[in-house]
């Protein structure tokens, strides 16, 4: 018998994966659903490991389909949503941002709905917890850092997708009372990260001998977070966080784009054998991405000190990792980057990549 049941939404893709690999090993007497809709980003391949585990299964569902939402409700009766699931490559949001409305605004108040419905304002032991994003507070220009008080400015359709999505949440629990936690964090990277991304992008083209697409002058600045640190962040704020509160997730890891490409040029100039200086040379610099926010910087300090949470690894270890990780799972990378993910490339860009 299960002690609670757990709908985890987008588990096919990136964090999802890792959020789903951790539960579902370190809470053996939870139901744990993993509801995703395998769109060009989720990938069953991600989380055949966990296939066999009693206390795991898998529902193939778009959040985007209100009536499938309650039935799933009704049906798996979850008392804890963890909701990952969106569209969430900031390029394809400017050239499809309807994409983004339907799936991180429509499908996250379909869900509301649907907790709020089964749920019937019994609330006691119920949550729904919301991961976001720090793109929602906007661009830093002049020094500072993201607190979980500053004002939301986000300046791409992604991020005001995502804005939207965090406002309706904290709406659904002002006005009817539902239970929920918000969490927004920086740039995610490690294994199993869809190459549309920076890191797997770059890590891919260097294996290729193609392009390293750099926009504009690599001046934009990052702040990169190891995946299973964002993941045990995320079990952290779901069994100790406090009802109606956010908290932002960062690794105090600040990187320059043409830095950061750099450091992996290096990196793989090494694991590849490679004269040194070699990788550099593929560095292209390209059109910038429209609205190209400049710097994002998180202040963890409330989830530090109210959850004694902290980054586990430092990014050189963990970017050796990642690369580790590409290197010996080509068939991985082949398979995702077959048919459409070559499609959007030649679209995202053209003859410069
Ligand atoms: P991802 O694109 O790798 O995975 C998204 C998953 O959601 C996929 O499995 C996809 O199939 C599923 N999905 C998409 N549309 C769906 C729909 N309509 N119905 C059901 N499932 C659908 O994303 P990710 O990078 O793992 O991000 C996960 C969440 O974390 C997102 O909400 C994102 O905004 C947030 N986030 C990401 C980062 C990051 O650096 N990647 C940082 C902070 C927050
Ligand atoms: O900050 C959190 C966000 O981080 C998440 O909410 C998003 O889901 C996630 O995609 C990520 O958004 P970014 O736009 O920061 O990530 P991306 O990997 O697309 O780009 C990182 C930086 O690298 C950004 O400044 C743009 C730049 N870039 C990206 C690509 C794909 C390039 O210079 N060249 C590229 O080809």
């Amino acid at each position: 018998m299960h002690s609670r049941t757990l709908l985890i939404t987008g588990g096919a893709g990136f964090i999802g994966s890792h959020v789903l690999r951790l539960f579902v090993n370190k809470y053996p007497q939870y139901r744990i659903i993993n509801l995703d809709a395998l769109t060009y980003a989720g990938n069953l391949e991600n989380l055949r490991d966990l296939e066999q585990a009693p206390n795991y299964a898998f529902v193939k569902a778009d959040i985007r389909d209100a009536a499938a939402m309650a039935k799933i409700f009704a049906e798996h009766l979850p008392d804890g949503v963890i909701h990952l699931a969106a569209e969430s490559h900031v390029d394809r949001s400017i050239s499809n941002p309807m994409a983004f409305v339907e799936t991180n605004v429509t499908g996250t108040v379909n869900l509301l709905n649907a907790a709020r419905e089964a749920w019937k304002g019994k609330f006691e032991g119920k949550r729904f917890y919301h991961v976001s994003t720090d793109e929602v507070y906007g661009s830093l220009h002049d020094g500072g850092f993201f607190l979980e008080t500053t004002p939301y400015d986000p300046q791409s359709p992604y991020s005001a997708s995502k804005a939207a999505s965090d406002h309706f949440v904290r709406a659904y629990g002002n006005t009817y009372g539902l239970p929920f936690v918000v969490s927004n964090c920086s740039n995610n990277y490690g294994s199993h990260q869809f190459p549309e991304k920076l890191i797997p992008l770059m890590i891919h083209n260097l294996r290729e001998g193609k392009p390293l697409p750099v926009y504009g002058k690599g001046e934009n600045v990052r702040d990169w977070l190891w995946v299973e640190d964002h993941a045990r962040a995320i079990d952290l704020i779901f069994h100790q966080g406090v009802n109606g509160e956010t908290y932002n997730i960062g690794g105090h890891n600040e990187w320059k784009n043409i830095d950061l490409v750099h450091l992996l040029c290096s990196i793989m100039d090494r694991k590849l054998g490679r004269a040194s200086g070699t990788s550099a040379k593929q560095i292209t610099f390209v059109t910038d991405r429209a609205g190209h926010d400049l710097r994002y910087a998180i202040d963890a300090g409330k989830i530090g000190r109210e959850l004694g949470w902290k980054p586990g690894i430092t990014f050189e270890a963990g970017l050796e990792r990642t690369v580790d990780w590409y290197l010996a799972n080509d068939p991985w990378l082949q398979a995702v980057t077959s048919g459409a993910y070559r499609d959007y490339y030649a679209a995202q860009y053209g003859k410069q990549g």
